[in-house]
């Protein structure tokens, strides 16, 4: 093998820099050259390649973001679109196509890959940590761990002013981001898609808290599980004194300094992704499970959905009592 090309793809995640230093770094150990492919799958249909050297990659272990760019390309679904893809690739000389990105990139790496059997590896990368066959993507631990930064503030002020606060997090349709956050930020309620609360569920909760001394409360709400400022609003319209307000995270989960975590996660996953390629992989995704490296085939993962650990839910109903 002597050039691969590696891109960014989808929604950004800190660490997705980390990621690509380290396929670099580690491809050019093997006497492999690396070809950048900006802005992801458009990038690669409209030929928006640049060469990527050991220098190019300086100065980025401890950058948000992603030197790549990245964008949502739903035309890549196109097979005249990948077509021309490959097309590109093939005379730009690259031999395998490494997808830095969430579980729609992941999708599209596999479609590619089944409908022109050209070798691919995906790094998961995705704030949402919705990747079934890797316990973690890059970018999700920065992702929480701002989150978190965040809600502190929050709190002290919703401890100065006895209010209820309603935080919405993102995570697409899932709620792996609004569990973590709940569990590390103490919240007395979560609500994620995977286990939706009514309003009346809700303020009963809230009642017993204020019942037992509780002065605030805390409420992570995943965004696909609804509305931070509607819960805020029927809050102070059914509960009888409640002080009930919002924030919405955003954007600021999706960016930021990456943590030692999700720098390690990247530079591990790079370097398993150059090596599972030159043992001969063509479709597989780089993960960790439990403390160790796996290589798991990309069918398998476009083909299940990751589950939330329900008994995280129970663990933040004991620690709210
Ligand atoms: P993420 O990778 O963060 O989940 P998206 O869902 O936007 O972000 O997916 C990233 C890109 O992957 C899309 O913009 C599209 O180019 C491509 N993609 C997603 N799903 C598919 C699919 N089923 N077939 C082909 N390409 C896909
Ligand atoms: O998939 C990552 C993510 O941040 C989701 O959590 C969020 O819902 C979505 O991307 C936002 O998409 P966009 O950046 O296109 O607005």
């Amino acid at each position: 093998m002597k050039r691969i090309a590696v891109l960014t793809s989808g929604g950004d995640a800190s660490g997705m820099n980390c990621a690509i230093r380290s396929v670099v770094r580690s491809a050019i150990s093997r006497g492999i050259m690396v070809t950048g492919i900006k802005r992801g799958f458009r990038g690669l249909y409209e030929n928006d390649f640049i060469q990527l050297t050991s220098r190019s990659v300086s100065g980025l272990i401890n950058k948000g973001g992603t030197i790549l760019r990245t964008i949502r390309f739903p035309e890549f679904k196109n097979e005249n679109i990948q077509k021309q893809c490959l097309k590109n690739l093939n005379e730009a000389g690259i031999e395998a196509l490494v997808v830095i990105g969430g579980d729609g990139s992941s999708r599209g790496a596999f479609s590619f890959h089944s409908k022109w059997n050209f070798p691919v590896c995906v790094i998961p990368a995705s704030i949402d940590n919705d990747i079934s066959g890797t316990d973690f993507t890059i970018g999700f631990d920065t992702a929480v761990n701002t989150a978190l930064e965040a809600i502190d503030r929050i709190r002290d002020t919703a401890t100065s002013h006895e209010r209820i606060f309603v935080v919405e997090v993102m995570g697409r349709e899932h709620g792996f981001l609004a569990l973590e956050v709940a569990i590390a930020a103490g919240a007395e309620i979560v609500i994620i898609p995977e286990r939706p609360l009514e309003i009346g569920r809700i303020i009963e909760i809230l009642e017993k808290n204020k019942e037992i001394g509780k002065v605030s409360s805390l409420i992570v709400l995943a965004e696909g599980a609804g509305r931070a400022h509607e819960i805020a609003r029927q809050i102070n319209e059914k509960m009888k004194g409640a002080e009930a307000r919002y924030s919405v995270l955003g954007y600021i989960q999706r960016g930021g300094v990456p943590t030692y975590q999700t720098r390690c996660l990247a530079t591990m996953f790079g370097n398993e992704a150059v090596k599972g390629l030159l043992d001969g992989l063509n479709c597989f995704m780089v993960g960790i499970n439990g403390n160790s490296l796996c290589r798991v085939p990309l069918k398998d993962v476009v083909s299940s959905d990751k589950k939330i650990q329900e008994e995280k839910l129970r663990l933040i109903e004991e620690m709210a009592i």
